[in-house]
């Protein structure tokens, strides 16, 4: 067991201040990537409180330090509690509107910060500002809420996307390789035994990015286990991890959507996490499945719940509507901009019927509560996850004879 190191978690107690600009827009500044505590984030300037100093004292200072403007009015705003979400230490913010100051701002602490910049409100949940302070200026400057996020950010294909995102996403999601996993905060298929005992079982992993499940599968005593994917850096990254854990699986390039060189019922299970919400065509995807399956065969999936993603990364502004399909997905990493894939997000109903027009029996539908002490690096999700389920996971069955 180790010893907490509870000075690390102390909760800081910040003053930070609004300035607004003639247009409206608020002054953001980015801390450096490697900053101990809140890297590559944007966010108000401001900072600690001195031992002794009255917080009101230290917005006023710490804005003259940092941005180099003296501060003649303020008017206190409100109070934000912040998480890290990686370290989990705490902060306690004191947010002051800014009436009035004299000066230009400039970044006057560049040990600090590396960037300077005026945001618009709906600019803010691109840059990754925290929710909780983007809601804040959002009520008390009386703008409508963010627009959706696909008019925000021009999300970049799939294919393109996550090759960009590939080793920053491998990096951060840091996947096991020994269970076949439905998503942090999820039950393992260790455990749901969805598509049955994989031992001696030929199984294909649809979407298998990194390859963590396909070594899983391996791993858990199943004959020949084959992943797919259409991402030449996920592929690439799942060879070598294969490789360097000596697991004998193979790897192919191809789009869920045909399942191109995988012959007609060549596998007795096949499984999927965090695919399709990805695939725009998920009725030719359902039908490529059902084709490569033996009759019998078993089909577990599990996805991003949409209605999960109706809302933003922390907290609950809400970002989409559930009908609204198509919405480039963010991934909010914590080392530089945010980068958005085209994504869509199918309804149950959607998902289901197309199940069910493929020639599949659906068997169960499950939206797992939280397990919380398997959330590993997902913590800035946990509140949300608590309230609405984080993942939904389908199971179906290709019928022994076709009709
Ligand atoms: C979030 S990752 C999940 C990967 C892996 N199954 C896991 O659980 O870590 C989504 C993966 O789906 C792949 N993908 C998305 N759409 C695809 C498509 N139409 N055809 C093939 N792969 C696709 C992406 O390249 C990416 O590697």
């Amino acid at each position: 067991m180790t010893t907490p190191n509870f000075d690390d978690r102390r909760t800081i107690v910040t003053s930070c201040g609004v300035l607004i600009d003639s247009v409206g827009r608020v002054l953001f500044v980015h801390r450096r990537d490697d900053r101990d505590r809140w890297p590559g984030i944007w966010y108000l300037p401001g900072g600690e409180a001195l031992d002794d100093e009255d917080v009101d004292d230290a917005l006023v200072r710490e804005l003259r330090e940092e941005v180099g403007v003296e501060v003649r009015r303020h008017d206190f705003l409100e109070t934000l509690f912040d998480e890290e979400p990686i370290s989990g230490r705490r902060a306690v913010h004191n947010i002051y509107a800014v009436l009035e100051f004299e000066g230009d701002p400039e970044l006057l602490a560049p040990e600090e910060h590396d960037q300077i910049e005026w945001l618009s409100l709906d600019q803010l949940p691109l840059r990754g500002v925290p929710d909780p302070l983007t809601a804040l200026l959002v009520e008390r400057m009386g703008a409508p809420p963010p627009a959706p996020l696909v008019d925000n950010i021009e999300p970049l294909g799939l294919e393109e996307g996550w090759d960009k995102i590939s080793s920053r996403y491998q990096e951060y999601a840091k996947i096991p390789t020994d269970k076949i996993y439905y998503g942090a905060g999820t039950p393992t298929e260790n455990e749901l035994q969805l598509v049955g005992d994989p031992q001696d079982r030929d199984v294909i992993d649809v979407g298998c990015g990194g390859g963590q499940n396909t070594i899983a599968f391996k791993r858990a005593g199943a004959a020949r286990v084959v992943g797919i994917d259409q991402s030449t850096e996920q592929l690439e990254f799942a060879r070598d991890l294969a490789a360097g854990e000596d697991i004998d699986v193979e790897f192919l390039k191809s789009a869920v959507e045909t399942l191109d060189l995988v012959p007609d019922a060549s596998f007795d299970a096949a499984f999927s996490s965090y695919c399709f919400q990805f695939v725009a065509d998920i009725r030719a995807t359902f039908r490529s499945v059902y084709r490569v399956l033996r009759p019998g065969g078993r089909f577990a999936f599990c996805l991003d719940h949409p209605a999960y993603m109706m809302f933003g990364t922390e907290g609950f502004t809400l970002t989409k509507p559930y009908f609204q399909r198509h919405a480039a997905f963010i991934w909010p990493f914590r080392q530089g901009e945010p980068t958005g894939i085209s994504a869509v997000y199918h309804t149950v109903e959607d998902m289901f019927a197309a199940l069910r027009e493929a020639g599949f029996v659906v068997e169960s539908i499950l939206e797992p509560e939280l397990e919380e002490q398997q959330v590993g690096n997902w913590k800035h999700d946990v509140d949300r996850a608590r309230k609405i389920p984080r993942t939904v996971i389908f199971a179906a069955r290709k019928p022994e004879e076709s009709p």
